[in-house]
């Protein structure tokens, strides 16, 4: 038996931090518990399944398994277990600098989420002790912006040295450029609220004025050549069909061609919004939730429907929501459309969809080629008295009728989606990032999707 794990969790919400809670991992369990102050600031919680009016004073545990050591809002803070994973490999090589060479597995997760748990995207600060929360929201970060021409390693340094005090020397490790491999590399920074303009600063610690908190995703040429442009692309044409998307520019910093894309999980005076992954949501409810893939649309609209506690406030419009991300997905090659990519907030006491994030056309790309990671409407199943398998106009229809959605208001969003993405495949051949083949594969799978969802409705 080895000994049992604590942490404390904070949030800024308020503007101001405040402790929430503990965190205990056990050999067997990981259990929270609200502190009792924190119950009577009516504040969201740890996560939308675990309110802190119904949880109260007991304490949360969930049984640790092989995919989650810790209650899914605090899994999704660690990075994934892949060895290349740059979040993960940033923070490791801090640890190893700092004398500190966790085993791989539990150990490591514990190590990585008590530097990296603060500060993170959405609004939950993990820190060793309520002492080590108080340095840190005490120490004001460097407010400074730093021209990146000037020297990017001192200010990637600079950002590293944010995750904790003694972070010094984590630069000669990383080097003056950020090494690439594994999923997207990214990190977090703070821009002028003007936009991006070459300068960068760290992300925001407290209230701040005149600042916008933006995610950085680095290029990788070699595997994804052209993504950045094909993400921003894909960011246009939702916000085309109606979406909330946030501000982005398209950079490079010291030659690596960079997306700088705004956070939606902070406000104007960057204070952290609750923000949740559906990964995590719906894992707190289903333990049979073992992917970000390991579900299905269906099923959302039916969590969204059946949860005695809001998932999504106005559950129609939320399923009509997920219905036209699951149609422009389809329409712009995206295929990856999985529970880590959507996420929900709450806004003015309203549990709603977060703007869309990595809406990236991935099926330009050959290893990513594939319709959807997710299943919709029996897609490709062979049912009972039919002798071929669901296509997909049938499966959207069967998910249509799922989610209680009529077929004119099924006809409304597919017009929407096929109007915004009309020019798509011009669009996708004017880049000037992405390879000749990799255009005229997108283009030629996106053509012939658009024409099944095109000649549907038509007859609806
Ligand atoms: N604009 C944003 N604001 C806040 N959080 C974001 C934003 N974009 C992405 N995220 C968060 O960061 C995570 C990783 O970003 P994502 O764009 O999905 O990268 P990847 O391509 O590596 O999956 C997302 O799952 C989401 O939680
Ligand atoms: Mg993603």
């Amino acid at each position: 038996m080895s000994r049992d794990r604590q942490a404390v969790v904070w949030t800024r919400q308020s503007g101001q931090p405040l402790k929430m809670g503990r965190l205990y991992i056990t050999d067997t369990e990981c259990r929270f518990s609200y502190e009792l102050d924190y119950l009577s600031t009516q504040l969201p919680g740890l996560g939308l399944l675990y309110p802190p009016h119904i949880i109260q004073d007991t304490t949360i545990v969930r049984p640790r398994t092989e995919f989650f050591d810790f209650l899914p809002p605090i899994q999704a803070l660690i990075p994934p277990r892949e060895e290349k994973n740059f979040q993960r490999k940033l923070v490791l090589s801090y640890l190893a600098k700092n004398g500190i060479q966790p085993t791989p597995g539990i150990d490591a997760d514990w190590e990585i989420l008590k530097i990296a748990g603060h500060g993170a995207i959405g609004h939950l600060d993990v820190f060793q002790s309520d002492q080590k929360a108080m340095e840190w929201y005490a120490a004001s970060a460097n407010t400074e912006l730093f021209e990146i021409s000037d020297d990017i390693g001192f200010s990637l340094k600079e950002m590293l040295t944010w995750f904790d005090q003694d972070a010094d020397s984590l630069i000669n490790i990383i080097g003056p450029t950020p090494s690439v491999g594994g999923a997207i590399p990214k990190i977090l920074l703070s821009i002028p609220d003007t936009g991006w303009d070459n300068r960068i600063g760290l992300p925001s610690r407290s209230v701040s004025h005149g600042r916008t908190d933006v995610l950085v995703k680095f290029e990788q040429n070699t595997a994804y050549p052209g993504i950045n442009e094909l993400e921003a692309l894909a960011l246009d044409v939702h916000k085309a069909a109606g979406f909330a998307v946030p501000r982005y520019w398209l950079s490079d910093i010291k030659g690596i061609p960079v997306l700088v894309v705004e956070r939606f999980d902070r406000d104007a005076l960057q204070t952290p919004l609750f923000t949740e992954s559906l990964y995590s949501i719906l894992a707190t409810g289903d333990a049979d939730i073992t992917h970000h893939y390991s579900y299905s649309y269906d099923a959302i609209g039916t969590a969204i429907d059946r949860s005695p506690i809001d998932i999504i406030s106005q559950r129609k419009a939320g399923k009509q929501h997920l219905l036209k991300r699951l149609i422009m997905s389809l329409l712009t090659g995206n295929g990856d459309l999985h529970l880590e990519n959507m996420s929900v907030t709450i806004n003015n006491q309203q549990n709603e969809f977060t703007p869309v994030y990595d809406p990236t056309p991935m099926r330009a790309y050959s290893i990513h080629n594939m319709l959807s990671v997710m299943p919709f409407g029996d897609y490709g199943e062979l049912l009972e008295k039919s002798d071929h398998p669901v296509g997909l106009v049938e499966a959207i229809q069967r998910l249509a009728r799922h989610f209680h959605i009529s077929p004119s208001q099924l006809d409304e969003i597919l017009q929407s989606c096929l109007a915004a993405t009309e020019g798509f495949c011009e669009q996708v051949d004017q880049l000037q990032t992405l390879p000749d083949l990799n255009k005229s594969n997108l283009i030629k799978i996106v053509s012939r999707v658009r024409q099944q969802i095109g000649a549907m409705a038509e007859k609806l």
